[in-house]
């Protein structure tokens, strides 16, 4: 099959533009791509981080200046991975040099900054989603899947989360995550909600209410250069919300939190109805629950996932999934909804789920300040 050649450039080569970089540099493990993206730019800053992209051959410019990228017709797709703050500013600069853009979460420091970027989207015309993979394992393809069979009976209860221990060990030095003037008031909800609202979202579950709790860590950290850093964010949230499902007032709780004792990475969702449910978590990546009952008695099914992503690969069937071959799903699925051949798979989170997310984040802030349930 013939593949189309998309460019892409990259803002911000660190954690997260590594990673996109290395998912592109084997994409030869896709099947049936019609398109390829191919990796010509990267802008940082920093020239230690411009220096790791030494390895990626493809790459004809690498700047400190962004805007160098952003005025080369080379590029056709920008990806921007950098600290909150600077979403707006950088995000719109992409889409006023009329690029296509893949945003890093959470699409703004706060919710007029994400309203602003989704509009600026509309207006320019250009093809915008938001970064989000969770959705791509095949276990939570599976639970979408079955929740959308309506197979779950009345609805119970909605859980979405995601934990980490990231900010446990008090001697971690602070970075701009830990801060509010840059990672935003909003802090772990902007740093890990994404992942907890998006597939809730998808399933057309907006909250109608949230009270929240959140809990902030320790309030100063080592700043690496021998002295200590005030950290003001919220690390942990717990949001309890009601949702309106099939009908009926259904509570959802949705879990972020960064003080998560024995958590690296884990997502998990798990939905309840009489007739059925649905549990899956990354903590055991290969293993999806589905609750079933009939002629008296109640099972929790254990099922062992094989490698069922959306988009086809070579991995065999039976393998399992890790997190570079989600950011790659989330790719192919960018780029091929950009090119009109999604034909039905799961989508990348559009803008308005991303607006969507900072409404709950919002009223969560809202919520924590008055101590009472919050309407959205
Ligand atoms: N989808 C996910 O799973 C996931 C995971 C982690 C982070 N993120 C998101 O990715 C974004 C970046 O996070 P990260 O962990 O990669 O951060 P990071 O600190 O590792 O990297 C950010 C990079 O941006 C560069 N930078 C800062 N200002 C710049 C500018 N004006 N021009 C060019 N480069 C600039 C920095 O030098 C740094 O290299 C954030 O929005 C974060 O929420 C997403």
């Amino acid at each position: 099959m013939e593949s189309k050649t998309v460019s892409i450039g990259i803002i911000g080569g660190g954690l997260m533009g590594r990673e996109i970089a290395s998912c592109f540099a084997r994409w030869c493990a896709l099947l049936d791509m019609p398109v390829t993206p191919e990796l010509v730019a990267v802008a940082d800053l920093n020239p230690a981080a411009l220096s790791w992209f030494d390895r990626i051959p493809s790459i004809r410019l690498k700047t400190t200046d962004y805007q160098e990228m952003l005025a080369s017709p080379d590029v056709d797709v920008v990806y921007v991975a950098v600290p909150h703050q600077l979403h707006e500013k950088l995000y719109l600069d992409v889409l006023n040099a009329g690029k296509d853009l893949l945003a890093e979460k959470p699409f703004g420091i706060d919710l007029e900054s994400a309203r602003r970027i989704r509009d600026a989207g509309v207006s320019s015309g250009r093809f915008v989603r938001c970064s989000s993979e969770f959705p791509f394992l095949p276990g939570v393809q599976r639970a979408i899947a079955l929740v959308k069979s309506g197979v779950l009976g009345r609805p119970l209860e909605v859980v979405s989360g995601f934990h980490h221990a990231s900010d446990l060990d008090p001697d971690k030095a602070a970075n701009w995550k830990r801060m509010s003037a840059t990672c935003g008031e909003i802090g772990v909800l902007g740093d890990l909600g994404m992942h907890a609202c998006h597939v809730p979202l998808r399933l057309g579950w907006r909250p109608k209410s949230v009270y929240a709790q959140l809990q902030k860590g320790y309030p100063q950290r080592p700043d690496g250069k021998g002295g200590m850093a005030d950290c003001d964010t919220w690390d942990n949230a717990m949001l309890h919300t009601w949702i309106d499902l099939d009908g009926q007032e259904t509570p959802m709780r949705l879990e972020m939190k960064r003080l998560a004792p024995g958590e690296t990475n884990t997502w998990f969702l798990e939905v309840l109805g009489t007739e059925g449910g649905v549990r899956f978590s990354t903590k055991e990546p290969k293993t999806f629950w589905s609750f079933e009952r009939g002629s008296g008695d109640q099972w929790w099914k254990k099922t062992d996932l094989g490698f069922g992503v959306p988009f086809k690969t070579v991995t065999g069937g039976i393998f399992e999934v890790g997190f570079p071959d989600i950011i790659q799903q989330m790719w192919a699925a960018y780029l091929a909804e950009r090119e009109g051949v999604l034909d039905g798979r799961f989508g990348c989170a559009t803008p308005d789920e991303a607006v969507a997310s900072q409404e709950i984040f919002a009223a969560a802030l809202a919520s924590q300040a008055s101590g009472s349930t919050v309407s959205l």
